[in-house]
């Protein structure tokens, strides 16, 4: 049997064959994750950490965010009642689809007029054949054809209602493709793919009086450093991953891809020619605003969020009924919460005060103690501002003595 036929527990053994130390696994959990991925020999576990009162467009949500950076979780909560006591987040989804690319190498005397005729049609035939996606409110929406010299390139619009929709999108274009390979002057389908270019797209804003967050000032060098990040892609691209900081701990604890996000964020970002902050921040009269755009190619339905027990915890807190609009709105103002949050932060008392207090528990949690001397160690390591692996084994060692002392 090859590796990737054998049941998971027996990829285990080979690998506990070869010297290879694993971590012990629940068999029940080992077998679900098997379904979920190839060659699967454990798991890798994440923190999932809660933004309490999120307040958007009106509404109150506790977001669950999955990250492993001690920081995230802190920042977007942060950013966030900053945001509910001005007022909260106002967002606007416009989810019109998710592009899908059909490239065609079409014949000499192809007639491009001809084959747009078709195009009405291809749309009913298709609809017609993915009936369910148009009953759950999606379906393909446009096509529009560029042809450069042999190759004619299909531009397609597909509604994937509330899921993310890449593997609906893949099918439809396919079967799209087979029927224009049909048509006359085509020679032959070259390729039927989703494009990851930027659509979904949500635009978040916040209004602060600056009276909120230490005076307009503060609100000044928010706007200045902003402004930096407007034409310096050195600052642009740090202050973007503050906010994808936000967006990916969303992403993951809903079951949504990460990486198509990513990547239609950086286009997103180099939009205008050169690359640029997705944010913008300014001052206006008595008030700091700040304004984010950013494609979301998101769902709440489908791909694995039905299947994993993980991802419905997280649906619970956000609670059951959310759409994917909704879903949308809270994706992006969690994203700007943890920029206004890291901003402030940079412009009043500079980062690593916050950072270095929340990453001296990553350091507690390598050391090889009880929990109870880890939690000593920690308040020793943020009451004396020393945040190294050596000053916390010092303080293993004191905290050791003390309560051996007090036993004795
Ligand atoms: C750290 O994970 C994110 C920040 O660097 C973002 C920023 O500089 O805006 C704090």
């Amino acid at each position: 049997m090859k590796f990737y036929e054998l049941p998971p527990a027996k990829r285990r053994e080979l690998l506990k064959q070869q010297g290879i130390e694993l971590d012990v696994i629940d068999t029940e959990v080992l077998d679900e994750l098997n379904l979920l991925s190839e060659n699967v020999v454990g798991q890798l576990r994440l923190p999932v950490g809660i933004v309490q009162n999120l307040r958007v467009n009106g509404q109150n949500y506790q977001v669950p965010m999955a990250t492993e950076e001690p920081s995230v979780v802190a920042a977007a909560n942060h950013g966030a009642s900053i945001a509910a006591k001005a007022g909260g987040f106002i967002a606007e989804s416009h989810r019109d689809g998710i592009w899908g690319q059909i490239i065609l190498q079409v014949s000499e005397n192809f007639q491009a007029a001809k084959l747009q005729a078709f195009f009405p049609e291809l749309i009913k035939l298709t609809n017609n054949k993915f009936a369910s996606l148009v009953n759950h409110g999606g379906g393909v929406k446009t096509i529009t054809a560029k042809q450069e010299a042999e190759l004619l390139f299909l531009k397609i619009l597909v509604d994937p209602a509330e899921a993310m929709g890449a593997n609906k999108v893949n099918s439809i274009l396919e079967y799209m493709a087979a029927k224009l390979a049909a048509c006359p002057g085509i020679e032959q389908k070259l390729f039927a793919i989703l494009s990851n270019y930027p659509s979904q797209i949500t635009k978040v804003k916040v209004e602060v009086p600056v009276a909120i967050i230490g005076g307009r000032k503060t609100a000044q060098k928010i706007a200045l450093l902003s402004k930096i990040g407007q034409t310096d892609p050195m600052r642009a691209v740090t202050n973007n991953k503050g906010i994808m900081n936000g967006i990916d701990a969303v992403l993951l604890a809903t079951g949504n891809d990460t990486r198509a996000v990513a990547a239609a964020c950086g286009v997103w970002s180099s939009s205008s020619g050169s690359y640029t902050s997705l944010s913008e921040w300014i001052v206006q009269e008595d008030k700091l605003i700040g304004q984010l755009s950013v494609p979301l190619l998101i769902g709440t339905v489908g791909g694995s969020i039905n299947s994993r027990k993980d991802i419905k915890q997280s649906y619970r807190i956000l609670g059951r009924n959310i759409t994917s609009n909704q879903l949308a709105d809270i994706i992006a103002a969690i994203g700007l919460a943890n920029n206004l949050a890291a901003l402030l932060a940079i412009a009043t008392q500079g980062i690593q005060k916050g950072h270095m207090k929340l990453q001296a528990r990553n350091i507690v949690a390598s050391l090889k103690a009880t929990s109870q001397e880890q939690i000593a160690v920690l308040q020793k390591l943020v009451s004396s501002k020393k945040y190294s692996q050596a000053a916390a084994r010092e303080f293993l060692q004191e905290v050791r003595k003390e309560n051996n002392a007090s036993r004795n």
